[in-house]
């Protein structure tokens, strides 16, 4: 049997996938994509990144197209794929927190959702991991979307995220790597799931400092 498809959006990205992921090769990984569409990218990323025997690709659609059963079925590493039926937002609540090495956003293409998807995703990526956005420069006017495109979404996260990514490529796609979880803050305000507290010893000599300022002036 061969692959069926009738779509291609990755195959101009190819060359992205192989600059930052090349690395994770015959090594064990953990992928996961939003977007699984006829699984032209899932099927792509099993068979030349996830290509040690203990890798393993999540994707994820609200479709599932008789041609993604047609393709996953057909492909040797079928068993390497996990594809869940549901929408992003349900799905990636279920999914383990810093356990992928990858995770690719080509899922919905409003902007609250992609902006959603970067925020899940970004908890699910271990510290180190890389996450790709498509569509960053994505403008088509046959589709109406009043909430914004991805770039919207893109960019309040790579504003909001600053601290916590390092930014490896900005064109048609994103691509950023984790540097490090949530920030530490002190109180409980704005508390994560990775939110580590911050000791006691260090907290008293943080308020020492604010109050040596205030009324000290240095
Ligand atoms: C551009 S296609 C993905 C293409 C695929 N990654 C590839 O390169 O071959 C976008 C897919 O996202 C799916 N989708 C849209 N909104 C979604 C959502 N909220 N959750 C999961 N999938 C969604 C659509 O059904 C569609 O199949």
């Amino acid at each position: 049997m061969s692959y069926d498809f009738s779509d291609n959006w990755f195959s101009a990205n190819v060359w992205l996938f192989e600059r930052f992921l090349g690395d994770l090769r015959d090594r064990p990984c953990r992928l996961l994509e939003i977007g699984s569409s006829e699984g032209r990218s899932a099927i792509w990323l099993i068979d030349n990144i996830a290509t040690h025997a203990a890798s393993a690709v999540d994707t994820i659609d609200v479709t599932e197209s008789e041609r993604l059963r047609h393709n996953l079925a057909t492909s040797p590493s079928r068993s390497k794929i996990t594809f869940h039926l549901g929408s992003s937002d349900v799905v990636l609540r279920k999914l383990p927190l810093e356990s992928y090495d990858f995770t690719y956003i080509d899922g919905s293409h409003a902007a609250p959702n992609v902006l959603e998807d970067a925020i899940h995703v970004f908890r699910l990526l271990r510290v180190g991991g890389i996450m790709a956005f498509d569509d960053y420069l994505w403008d088509d006017p046959n589709y109406h979307n009043y909430e914004g495109r991805p770039k919207a979404a893109i960019d309040a996260f790579l504003r909001i995220y600053s601290r916590r990514t390092e930014v490896l490529h900005r064109g048609a796609q994103v691509w950023l790597r984790k540097k490090s979880p949530a920030v530490p803050v002190d109180g409980n305000f704005m508390v994560s799931s990775t939110y580590r507290p911050i000791p006691l010893w260090k907290r008293a000599s943080q308020r020492l400092r604010v109050a040596r300022v205030t009324i000290l002036g240095y």
